[in-house]
């Protein structure tokens, strides 16, 4: 393989930049022409690519977001979106690509091999709800963030014994909500993988908690669910403790990656070339058990991911 693409697709995410930096590093050590792909899948219909060196991605590795612009393209779903994309790599001498992106992102990736263009996908979302991964690049930013960005909330809502009720991203996935939920030891965490009732799993809990000298409480509500806002009027209205909601929406997407990004992304980027090196295509980088594997990205996309009862039950536990 002689040139290759690179691409950022979907929802941006906090360490793609140091992806994109081993993807391009890795190829112009080996000798590989690498080419920019500019916003996702629109940028291989349009032909918007640029030639990339090793000092085109100097200075990106702590940036969040995505020098290469993200996109979210209907139209490449379409059969005349996908042959222009085939239509502008042959033209331009792409012989495989590495799209960096969520599962839309590897269904168009999987299409794309299937018609002859070989790619490998890499892990790319702060929802960490790719099923063949352990983890995801962006996640540990994203949950630092929302770390950060709740124990801010929690100053003000302790000193005017409030309850807090925060949204946190994750439109169908409560990876981040849970997890964020244990670090701020929310009083209770409400995810769409997981069946709640309001009276049960959040008003008693409260008044449970009341009754041992509890006097300020963080409810963490994923995306999925929402309604935070009549959730806080609710539970103001139950409990009598004055409620604020307070939907933290894309700030949680942004900001310098964390090493563990940082070092993930490195990783993922360089075996992705090495992958189509060996003129492998059709692939997902995964990461399962601290090691870097890859799997079919047929397979990938029918394997499915499911929340660990355990940690729900631990942050049920301990957050009274
Ligand atoms: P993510 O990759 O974060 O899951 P999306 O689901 O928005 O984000 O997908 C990103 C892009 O991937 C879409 O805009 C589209 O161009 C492409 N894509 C998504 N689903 C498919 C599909 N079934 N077939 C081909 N391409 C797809
Ligand atoms: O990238 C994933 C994600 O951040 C989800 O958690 C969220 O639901 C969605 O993207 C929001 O996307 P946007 O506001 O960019 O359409």
């Amino acid at each position: 393989m002689k040139k290759i693409g690179v691409l950022t697709s979907g929802g941006d995410a906090p360490g793609m930049n140091a992806a994109i930096r081993a993807v391009v590093r890795t190829a112009c050590v080996n000798g590989i022409e690498v080419y920019g792909v500019k916003r996702g899948y629109n940028g291989l219909m349009n032909g918007d690519l640029e030639q990339m060196t090793l000092r085109s991605v100097s200075d990106i590795i702590h940036r969040g977001g995505t020098m290469l612009y993200s996109a979210r393209s209907p139209e490449f779903k379409t059969e005349e979106g996908m042959q222009r994309a085939i239509d502008v790599c042959h033209s331009r001498g792409i012989e495989g690509v590495v799209v960096i992106g969520g599962d839309g992102s590897f269904r168009g990736a999987r299409d794309l091999s299937l018609r002859g263009i070989p790619c490998i996908g890499l892990p790319g979302t702060i929802d960490n709800d790719i099923a063949c991964c352990d983890y995801t690049i962006g996640y540990d930013t994203c949950m630092n963030t929302i770390m950060q960005m709740v124990d801010r909330v929690r100053d003000t809502s302790e000193s005017h014994d409030r309850c807090s009720v925060i949204e946190v991203m994750g439109r169908s996935a409560g990876y981040l909500a849970l997890n964020s939920g244990i670090a701020v030891g929310a009083t209770s965490i409400l995810i769409p993988e997981i069946e709640y009732d309001i009276e049960r799993d959040v008003i008693e809990r409260m008044r449970r908690t009341q009754k041992t000298g509890k006097r300020h409480f963080i409810i963490i509500v994923a995306e999925g669910i929402g309604g935070v806002e009549e959730l806080a009027k609710r539970i103001e209205s139950e409990t009598s403790v004055e409620t604020r909601a307070v939907v933290l929406g894309h700030v949680q997407r942004g900001g310098s990656p964390t090493a563990r990004d940082r070092v993930v992304a490195s990783q993922m980027g360089y075996s992705a070339v090495k992958l189509l090196m060996q003129g492998v295509g059709n692939r997902v980088v995964a990461m399962q058990n601290d090691q870097i594997i890859d799997y079919d990205i047929f397979d990938a996309l029918q394997m499915s991911k499911t929340i660990n009862n355990e940690h729900y039950k631990i942050a049920y536990d301990i957050s009274i």
